[in-house]
């Protein structure tokens, strides 16, 4: 019997918050978990885009909170401390208008985010914080939720331990002070962790690595986050941090075959048994989403909703068919197909030089990293022969800013990258219109 099922149930394109949907990583949960518990040392997690970085920062906060059924769940509960470090957690998403170090202190201690900001930690008469679960289940790993300010406000000028015209030292008297304040109240914890995604936006990174040395102690422990292809691109100055570091470099690379699958059997979990997936069609998406989780949890979801409309739960090699149908017709991800259309700007012919640049297979094998770069020369044969003449002048657009842009220059002559895997992996599926 069909029965109408919430797509967003199984799936979702959004940061994986709770340890239940959150599949595989195992290496990276152990390095995280050892990181977590070092005495002193900065957490560094990079890779490519989508490729599951968040996610995996949120479930760092989820240990630091004493929650470890992540680690559970990936088989290393024999490497669980006994008394595993726990810290109050200060999550971060920064955003390019920060330019400097100073600025993203001085975000960091006006932030009033009642679950994630660090203002809600500062101790203020009046105000009043409870312990919230962040996952489902009420487990170990309890945080504090803030859910009344103090008498003076939400404004960080107010706070006493406040010193006009220094932020490091505000920032400074405020961590201290959290630690001390709230272990008066609360289980005792070692620490505060501040954890900075989207790290690779802000406007001059110089710096940042001398900055988080400085601060960094028993009680303070950085976690930063964000693209790149190394930590020298995350933290410009990361020789100043590299003897910290050395414990936390944490590379998200693209998932395996095995992990892509667990998205499937997790979501089927998670219908509680009302949707099922044939075997190939998993085996199908585990090859069209190259190990890009988020590509793999919107095609499910696009499966689910077609099952909806067409009255079946069981997505089988007929149904996928037709949902890949949709999706290369450009029906089914809006926020991609504005991308591709972007990029191509009506050129019928830029489409098809996008494409074959897509499927350009790099002597890198598949679930690498490498994944994405592409030479422009071992596409034009094919090209010409399809008749696309001006290849030089279609790729201008193909590497604008304004226009995506989805390939960025690499350091050779006629060498291109995707900007975005899962962008490539789209103009792979995506039917020439
Ligand atoms: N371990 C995982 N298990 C299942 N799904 C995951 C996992 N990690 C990430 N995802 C899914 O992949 C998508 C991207 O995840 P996330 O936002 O964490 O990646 P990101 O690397 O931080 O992306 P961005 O570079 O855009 O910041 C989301 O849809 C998320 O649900
Ligand atoms: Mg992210």
């Amino acid at each position: 019997m069909f029965e109408f099922v919430d797509p967003e149930i199984g799936f979702t394109s959004s940061v994986i918050r709770d340890p239940k949907r959150f599949v595989g990583r195992s290496d990276l949960i152990q390095s995280c978990m050892n990181a977590l518990n070092a005495r002193e040392g900065v957490i560094a997690v990079y890779g490519k885009r989508g490729v599951g970085k968040s996610s995996l920062v949120r479930q760092v906060q989820q240990m630091a909170n004493g929650n470890y059924d992540i680690a559970q769940k990936a088989g290393l509960a024999h490497l669980i401390p006994r008394h595993p470090r726990r810290y109050y957690t200060v999550y971060y998403a920064c955003d390019s208008n920060i330019n400097n170090t100073d600025e993203l202190i001085r975000r960091l201690c006006n932030d009033t985010d009642p679950e994630d900001g660090l203002l809600r930690l500062v101790p203020d008469a009046g105000k009043e914080l409870s312990e919230f679960s962040r996952s489902d289940e009420a487990s170990a790993g309890l945080d504090l939720k803030l859910i009344k300010w103090g008498v003076k406000g939400s404004d960080s000028q107010k706070y006493s331990s406040v010193v006009p015209n220094d932020t490091i030292q505000s920032f400074r008297n405020f961590v201290s002070g959290s630690v001390d304040a709230n272990n008066r109240m609360w289980s005792k914890r070692d620490g505060v962790l501040i954890l900075l995604d989207e790290f690779d936006v802000i406007g001059t990174k110089f710096g940042m690595g001398s900055l988080i040395k400085s601060l960094t102690s028993p009680t303070v422990k950085f976690g930063v986050c964000g693209i790149g292809a190394d930590i020298g691109a995350l933290i410009k100055d990361h020789k100043s941090v590299a003897r910290l570091i050395e414990q936390g470099a944490i590379h998200v690379r693209p998932m395996s075959g095995d992990e892509t699958r667990q998205i499937f059997t997790t979501a089927t979990e998670l219908f509680r048994g009302k949707v099922s997936f044939a075997k190939k069609v998993v085996e199908q998406i585990v090859e069209l989403s190259e190990g890009l989780p988020y590509f793999a949890q919107l095609i499910g979801k696009s499966s689910v909703q077609y099952g909806n409309e067409v009255g079946s739960n069981n997505i089988d090699e007929k149904i996928f068919g037709e949902v890949l149908g949709k999706i290369r017709e450009g029906k089914s991800f809006p926020n991609l197909e504005e991308q591709y259309q972007l990029a191509i700007g009506r050129g019928k012919e830029r489409a098809m030089l996008l494409t074959l640049l897509a499927e350009q297979q790099g002597e890198a094998t598949l679930y690498n990293d490498e994944v994405g770069r592409v030479v422009l020369q071992r596409t034009r044969t094919t090209a010409q022969g399809l008749g696309i003449e001006y290849i030089d002048q279609l790729m201008p657009r193909l590497v604008e800013e304004r226009y995506g842009p989805a390939l960025i220059k690499g350091e050779q002559r006629g060498h291109y990258e995707f900007a975005d895997p899962v962008f490539r992996a789209y103009v792979k599926l995506r039917k020439l219109d």
